[in-house]
């Protein structure tokens, strides 16, 4: 009997290992414990003149008695580096966990994790990426991890692994930026390429059930779009339009006046054509992110730029960017974010310069350019708020009545919707379609992802099971409405903002590093309950 126990038992823990063991041969890239007092090939990334300091200390530690100390910093990037390798293979992903620890600074502040790339070209300018950004409570050690994947660079040569704090630029630095922190067991492993995450195969695809209605698009970072990814395997199953998060916003394609940076853009281009979607443009005109020459005088850079040389700059802009792209792209956002909270205009003050330069005529002009570069485009007015805000959601109803009075080229208005599980109710977001399309234009859904979080103010959360069904709850009610709306020819795109929850913007947006679980597919590419909710 008591043998035949001990039989079951073996058996039962043979059984478990061969199914829950990770045979994953990941390679160990970086193991750092400080116990044996040397730095570990650790280094301050300030310039050799800094007072920054790296060093291995005994007075805290995560475990054993050594950690790694950072003091004496004086800038937000000033932090420990390390060599993660000199011959950077495209695809490959790294996963780094580290304990982290602080005795300065706020109850809560961020530390974030990124990279530095070198490239062949020895002359190039090094690249900097911000991975993840992490709270880090005051007085606790917390654990930290983050993964990151080789982009298909073949330029690209060495790649470090460091932690700073949210880049500030030197004259807006506050003492919590300078505080000091300690690292320990750090570990740094390269992934083998079999446990990586794979987008699931055998899965209904969502466009399946839309797409006699309307289609259903997702925005994208040039890195999801490299064909031999498993995002992009996801991408193309699920979704029938596509638009880029950021490569084609003016900062990034106008980095210097009349010297564009297409390479990005281009990318996603490419891939929405190849894999025949249909595309939409996020954005020709924005108060944000935008190089810094923009609204300056180009003969004096102290100088704000005069109205008739952004007239200028917007039609070439608006022009150069069109022709290029109008074969491939038929939506675009051609003004982004132009209504304040009370549903008038942004002003300068408010964050406009465009307004502040021009006054209100820079969205007339840039609806007359944009028509005037392309006859068939469709031309979008996209803001956010429009649902839970019914002053502002007002405002852009008279705004767009008073373009459309004036004979501007308005076609749709688009709603961004990054909304919340608890608000705004679906039947207020129907009044708000049904007011705008009573205007007679289309009414987009362009930016639509569902935060998991209450308010601003709420810390790190867990994600249940109970929070996850409430969201598919909440995205099915919405599909179902925009499907009604689409009926009646209003609703022509619902864009979600990201494909999976690793890259979401709201894990950042309102609050660095909090995370969240906004969309369709979670940090493992894995359909959640929200995605078979759209599928059933
Ligand atoms: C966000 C991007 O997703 C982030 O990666 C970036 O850091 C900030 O901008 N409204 C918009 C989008 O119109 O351009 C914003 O995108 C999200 C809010």
């Amino acid at each position: 009997m008591m043998k035949r126990a001990i039989y079951t038992l073996m058996l039962l823990i043979l059984a478990y290992s061969y199914v829950f063991a990770q045979n994953w041969n990941h390679e160990v890239m970086i193991q750092s414990d400080f116990e044996r007092g040397d730095l570990d090939d650790w280094g301050p990334r300030g310039d050799a003149g800094a007072a920054e300091s790296v060093a291995v200390v005994r007075t805290q530690a995560h475990s054993g008695s050594g950690s790694l100390y950072i003091s004496e910093r004086e800038k937000t990037w000033h932090g420990p580096i390390h060599l993660l390798t000199d011959n950077a293979v495209a695809g490959d992903v790294f996963r780094i966990s580290s304990w982290v620890y602080r005795e300065e600074g706020p109850e809560n502040a961020a530390i974030v994790f990124s990279v530095e790339r070198s490239f062949k070209d020895e002359n190039a300018a090094h690249a900097y990426a911000n991975v993840k950004t992490f709270q880090i409570a005051r007085g606790e050690w917390t654990r930290i991890e983050a993964e990151y994947t080789v982009g298909a660079d073949p330029t690209q040569k060495n790649i470090w692994i460091y932690f700073e704090l949210p880049y500030k630029s030197d004259d807006m630095i506050e003492e919590s930026d300078k505080m000091s922190f300690y690292l320990d067991d750090v570990e740094c492993l390269k992934l083998d390429p079999e446990s990586r995450p794979k987008a699931q195969t055998d899965i209904p695809n969502l466009y399946d059930n839309w797409i006699s209605y309307f289609d259903v698009g997702v925005s994208v970072t040039p890195t999801d779009v490299d064909f031999t990814s498993q995002t992009a395997q996801l991408l193309m199953k699920h979704f029938t339009a596509l638009v880029s998060d950021n490569a084609q916003k003016m900062d990034s394609l106008q980095p210097n006046e009349g010297e564009y940076n297409w390479s990005m853009a281009d990318k996603i281009v490419e891939f929405g054509a190849l894999t025949g979607m249909r595309q939409r443009w996020h954005t020709l005109v924005w108060h944000q992110q935008n190089p810094g020459w923009l609204f300056q005088d180009p003969n004096n850079a102290n100088r704000q730029a005069s109205k008739t040389v952004m007239e200028q700059r917007l039609e070439s802009y608006i022009s150069t960017v069109m022709d290029r792209y109008s074969f491939d792209v038929e939506s675009w956002d051609v003004v982004n974010e132009v209504l304040n909270e009370s549903g008038g205009l942004r002003t300068g003050a408010q964050g406009s310069p465009w307004y502040d330069i021009m006054g209100a005529e820079y969205i007339d002009k840039a609806f007359r350019y944009a028509r005037a570069a392309d006859s068939s485009a469709q031309l979008v007015i996209n803001d956010y708020n429009l649902v839970s805000n019914p002053q502002k959601r007002q405002g852009m109803y008279n705004l767009v009545k008073g373009l459309l009075d004036r004979g501007v080229p308005v076609d749709a208005i688009g709603m961004q919707m990054h909304i919340s599980l608890y608000d705004p109710p679906v039947s207020e977001v129907r009044e708000t379609i049904e007011l705008f399309g009573s205007l007679g234009v289309k009414v987009l859904v362009t930016e639509l992802d569902i935060s998991i979080h209450r308010n601003d103010s709420e810390g790190m959360i867990e994600v249940t099971d109970a929070i996850l069904q409430k969201q598919a709850d909440l995205y099915r009610d919405l599909f179902d409405l925009f499907k009604e709306q689409a009926d009646k020819g209003v609703v022509d795109m619902v864009m979600i903002w990201g494909a999976t929850d690793a890259g979401s913007w709201k894990n950042d947006f309102p609050v660095k590093g909090r995370g969240d679980a906004p969309l369709l597919f979670d940090e493992r590419l894995q359909a959640k309950p929200a995605f078979y909710a759209l599928v059933e």
